[in-house]
């Protein structure tokens, strides 16, 4: 059991985003700047929302799972999980996931209005549902993209969070904070504004 070190197999991965990109094929490199959360960004998120060990930590979207498992290496003792509607992403991040020998991510594949917030303590979102809005790039054509479907999924994650207890920490990248329930307060903003770091009051 690893208490709190990055693990050597990860640790060649961390170099920066070129090193950790070569986890994936061609095709998926070339969406990383648009669409993969930076290493550093990982980073700080991951510290702020694995504060204490053996919390369960959601990212909303988790696309080829670059968060979580960036996040997993530099917080071990936490356990990262990414729910993601493409399977094909599920599987690029299972491949990456088995490549860096990690045992604390696990990736689901689903729409994330079916799954239980209960289950999970802090939470990470990047912007998923930015897809949904005219003139985004997008990641394939493989769903329908429509403004009703990203303010229905707003809706639903607004709701998700409000139900959560005090202490819940999130954690937002390029958000529009249409998702962000006003219980919970900026503590820290990072990366320009971009990336900012709340807990439920
Ligand atoms: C901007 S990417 C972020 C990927 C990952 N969180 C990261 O930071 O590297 C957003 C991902 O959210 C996924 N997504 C969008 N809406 C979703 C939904 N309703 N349920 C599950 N996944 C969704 C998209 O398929 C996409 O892979």
């Amino acid at each position: 059991m690893n208490h709190g070190e990055i693990s050597t197999a990860a640790k060649p991965w961390l170099g920066s985003d070129e090193n950790f990109n070569q986890l994936y094929p061609d095709s998926i490199k070339l969406l990383a700047k648009r669409h993969w959360t930076p290493i550093a960004v990982a980073e700080k998120a991951a510290s702020f929302l694995a504060a204490e060990n053996n919390t369960r930590i959601l990212d909303v979207g988790s696309g080829v799972g670059k968060f979580c498992l960036a996040a997993a290496c530099y917080k071990p003792t936490a356990f990262f999980y990414g729910v993601e509607q493409r399977n094909m992403l599920i599987a690029h991040a299972e491949s990456a996931r088995t490549e860096m020998q990690l045992g604390n991510v696990s990736f689901i594949h689903g729409n994330f209005t079916q799954l239980d917030f209960n289950y999970f303590d802090h939470f990470y979102f990047y912007n998923s549902f930015y897809e949904n809005l005219s003139g985004t790039d997008k990641i394939d054509d493989s769903i329908d993209y429509t403004r009703e479907l990203y303010n229905y999924y707003n809706r639903i994650l607004f709701k998700k969070l409000e139900e959560k207890p005090a202490g819940t920490r999130l954690v937002t990248y390029f958000s529009g904070e249409e998702e962000v329930p006003p219980s919970f307060h900026i503590v820290c903003t990072d990366m320009g504004n971009l990336l900012k770091f709340w807990i439920k009051i």
